[in-house]
């Protein structure tokens, strides 16, 4: 059997020099912050990775939906192989002939006014907080401005900066990294009653994932989105939705809030807004909402900037088609289907929408990460989440057949593991 972090099987009498060397460069010199599998990409194409050595691998992570358009896509491609031959990167000093298009596309796709344009999804999110307790300031008028609060769910997961892990239920991510920054308040996802309860006139904004991603792939009760909905405007708090990662064609449709006819007053976008080339993410919100914000009170140097606002725009585009969207929801439903198959054969429940799935492996077979090693040496890669949860969020190029396959490797790996720890009881 392959040990944890003993990635032998691929290719018979295949080396692994280059990846030991490349990991160690990585373990002497890059902070520890992750633990990756021993996988070291040299190249990608579409739904597959190439390691240094040349085995090839299924990739079922998407780079956390970061990759939802393919690796290496060809219309995104073209824009940034465009762009880098014109302007990259002016700052938000002058203006540039990108920002606008791209704006105003992203502010038509979510129905909304304004755009504001970041990096990284932490910084959406950290962006969607000021601006709303701005709003609260500003519009609502809260009697305590520098007390007011946000309403946020257990076991969210928003990103990694100091504000964001102050309202994290996970012990990793915030134990050392104190003090923390007041003004959250957590209720269970799901408890619309609870929510209802903890606002209060300095209730500014109520915080969520619509599904809930690093969680393991929560989705909520039919009712609970659009309850959420009317409670924000019946106490007038903003709803924010954080569509990071369930936005932008991964569960099906644009964006997650779309499965319950929910729309929010801001949208936080990231990940693949960038279409796996760039960093890009985004707030988006009407007038009332973005026009809190006036010079000199928010910025980014590269938010925003010209060869990421050329890739958004054409990522906006091909969303704009739908058919990504399409693809998601029907490739979706055979990867659904297919992993249900898996149930009572190692295999407890599988959650999710479209292209996104949480699998909860029964624990007797090992850990989420020991079941990630195993199917990386057959060639698939996903990614665990919280113990023995999986997470199967394959780029939508993926065709039926690779879907097919990579449920195939990943059976055979519960067979395995169910065989073996049978003959180790007898
Ligand atoms: C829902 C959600 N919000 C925010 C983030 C943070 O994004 P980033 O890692 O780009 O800062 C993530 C990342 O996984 C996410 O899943």
């Amino acid at each position: 059997m392959t040990e944890p972090g003993d990635l032998t099987a691929g290719p018979v009498g295949s080396s692994r020099e280059r990846s030991s060397a490349a990991i160690a460069l990585d373990d002497h010199y890059a902070a520890h912050n992750y633990s990756p599998l021993p996988v070291v990409a040299a190249s990608a194409e579409g739904a597959w990775i190439t390691d240094v050595e040349g085995r090839r691998y299924l990739d079922c992570l998407a780079a956390y939906s970061a990759v939802n358009f393919g690796h290496r896509n060809a219309e995104v491609i073209a824009t940034a192989h465009a762009q880098l031959d014109t302007v990259t990167l002016v700052s938000r000093a002058f203006h540039s002939d990108r920002l606008g298009p791209f704006c105003a596309a992203l502010a038509d796709l979510c129905g909304k006014d304004m755009v504001l344009p970041m990096n990284s999804g932490a910084e959406a999110v950290e962006s969607g907080i000021k601006v709303a307790r701005k709003w609260g300031t500003d519009v609502k008028g809260v009697k305590e401005p520098n007390n007011s609060n946000i309403i946020v769910a257990h076991n969210n997961f928003h990103g990694r900066t100091t504000t964001i892990i102050s309202f994290s239920d996970d012990e990793t991510a915030r134990r050392g990294f104190g003090p923390y920054t007041p003004g959250f308040r957590a209720v269970p996802f799901g408890d619309v009653d609870a929510m209802a309860a903890a606002i209060d006139e300095n209730t500014v904004a109520v915080l969520l994932e619509p599904i809930q991603g690093e969680a393991g792939i929560i989705v909520p009760a039919d009712d609970y989105l659009p309850r959420v909905r009317a409670l924000c405007t019946e106490r007038n708090v903003l709803m924010i939705a954080d569509e990071i990662q369930a936005g932008l064609a991964r569960t099906g449709r644009t964006f997650a809030c779309d499965h319950w006819g929910v729309v929010p007053d801001v949208y936080l976008l990231g990940k693949a807004l960038g279409g796996g080339v760039v960093a890009l993410s985004a707030v988006v919100a009407n007038r009332d909402v973005l026009g809190v914000l006036h010079p000199g009170e928010h910025g980014s140097t590269f938010g925003g900037n010209p060869l990421a606002a050329a890739i958004g725009t054409t990522v906006v585009s091909m969303l704009q088609r739908g058919e990504y969207q399409a693809r998601s929801a029907e490739l979706g439903e055979r990867l659904h289907a297919r992993l249900r198959g898996l149930v009572g054969h190692g295999v407890l429940a599988v959650r999710g929408m479209g292209l996104w799935a949480g699998v909860d492996v029964d624990p007797r077979i090992g850990t989420g990460k020991l079941v990630s090693l195993r199917l990386a040496a057959r060639g698939v890669l996903v990614k665990d989440t919280h113990g023995s949860t999986l997470r199967f969020a394959p780029p939508i190029v993926i065709t039926e057949e690779e879907i097919d396959w990579a449920v195939d490797q990943f059976a055979a790996v519960l067979t395995d593991a169910l065989a073996s720890r049978t003959t180790a009881t007898v």
